[in-house]
């Protein structure tokens, strides 16, 4: 099948959606990833076919054979992004182009197929144009997207699958941290690290999550709320949380954050908050920065604030780092001056309050 037909969507509308009163009763806490909308997408590869059967579908479980791929090899790659409320009424994705990409890399990374980027972008836009009702409006909501893939094949074998199942389902979302925009507290991993040169620290594969779930669940018991890993060989550099990419600012205003070695994930979010960064003037060092080093600056002030981002947690402070060997606070615990700023020029965009000048927004309608 041509790339034309499969970039044509069936559109099956579910015959019962949620009513208006009971989306508008679920919207009114949303939470991370916990509610989701009427319709998703699938689109299916098989060998012979290659990608076909583009559909809208209503939201449904799957049926998976017992010996599909995914549930025994965890050939499985992910996406997430948002959509955006915009001040007109219309609504805007954020740099899809570049999810696109990064799926793209990451099935490769993983022996999958590599789905079109137009029809990855075209995906999310015709779920979320469906489902437009569900674009949250109340202050810094939006409607979560998940794109994802799995290896559908029933075999037990260990190679790449020959079929495939693409899926995108939406969730609306508030912040992604219980405690809201207030500073977070960290555990370092010094046992467990997420990624090893030559592993898929750079892929969004669901292996990665499921590495870090030990460390998550040690640092929730140190009374952390997230971990930060190091680098596997020398345990040393600072490399990102779970889910989130970590950056660093100084007593000269200069910003730095660990580099893309292969073993993090190149986060749009860090990309995008390098380019504003660098728009205000700031310097942005993209350099390995030491957990040693890391308690030296927090303690004597040279580092006065330190932040996580990412599309779930957008621009979060980190207050406070724990680990066996470290226990420090960055500046006074809360969030800093040039956190807030670049998160503001972040989320103004975002929700079209600012000038795009990036052209980093996709406008659905
Ligand atoms: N690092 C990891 C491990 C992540 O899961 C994410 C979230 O997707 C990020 C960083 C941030 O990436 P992005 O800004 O593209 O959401
Ligand atoms: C995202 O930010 O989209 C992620 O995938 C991170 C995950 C922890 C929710």
């Amino acid at each position: 099948m041509s790339n034309g037909d499969v970039l044509t969507f069936d559109i099956q509308k579910n015959p019962s959606p949620a009513t208006a009163s009971e989306r508008e009763a679920l919207l009114q806490n949303p939470g991370f990833g916990r509610i989701f909308t009427d319709h998703m997408v699938t689109i299916r590869y098989s060998q012979d076919r290659g990608w076909h059967g583009s559909k809208i579908e209503p939201r449904k479980a799957l049926a998976l054979d017992p010996a599909t791929v995914v549930l025994h090899y965890a050939q499985e790659i992910f996406e997430g992004m948002k959509a955006y409320h915009l001040p007109d009424g219309g609504a805007a994705l954020f740099r899809p182009g570049a999810n696109a990409r990064r799926f793209h890399n990451s099935a490769e990374r993983l022996a999958m197929p590599t789905l079109p980027e137009d029809l990855f972008v075209e995906s999310v836009r015709e779920l979320v144009r469906i489902d437009r009702e569900w674009i949250p409006t109340a202050e810094g909501a939006s409607l979560y997207l998940r794109p994802f893939m799995i290896g559908s094949e029933a075999a037990l074998g260990t190679r790449p699958a020959t079929d495939y199942l693409y899926c995108v389902i939406a969730s609306p979302v508030a912040s992604y941290f219980k405690s809201g925009a207030s500073a977070v507290s960290l555990w370092v991993s010094e046992h467990f690290t997420r990624a090893a040169p030559g592993g898929t620290g750079a892929a969004k594969c669901g292996g990665n999550y499921a590495a870090s779930l030990s460390a998550l669940a040690e640092g929730q018991r140190e009374g952390c709320e997230q971990v930060v890993f190091l680098d596997a060989v020398e345990r040393r550099w600072v490399e990102e949380l779970g889910g989130m990419n970590v950056f660093f600012v100084f007593d000269d205003g200069s910003l730095q954050t660990p580099p893309l070695t292969g073993t993090i994930l190149p986060g749009i979010t860090r990309d995008s908050l390098i380019t504003l960064a660098r728009d205000m003037g700031l310097v942005v060092r993209e350099e390995p920065y030491s957990i040693d080093q890391w308690q030296a600056d927090a303690k004597s002030g040279r580092l006065r604030e330190a932040f996580a981002c990412g599309t779930a947690a957008v621009v979060t402070p980190i207050g406070k780092v724990k680990g066996s060997k470290y226990g420090f606070t960055i500046g006074d615990g809360n969030a800093g001056p040039v956190t807030g700023r670049l998160k503001a020029a972040l989320t103004d965009i975002q929700f079209g309050r600012a000038a795009d000048k990036h052209e980093w927004l996709d406008r659905l309608f």
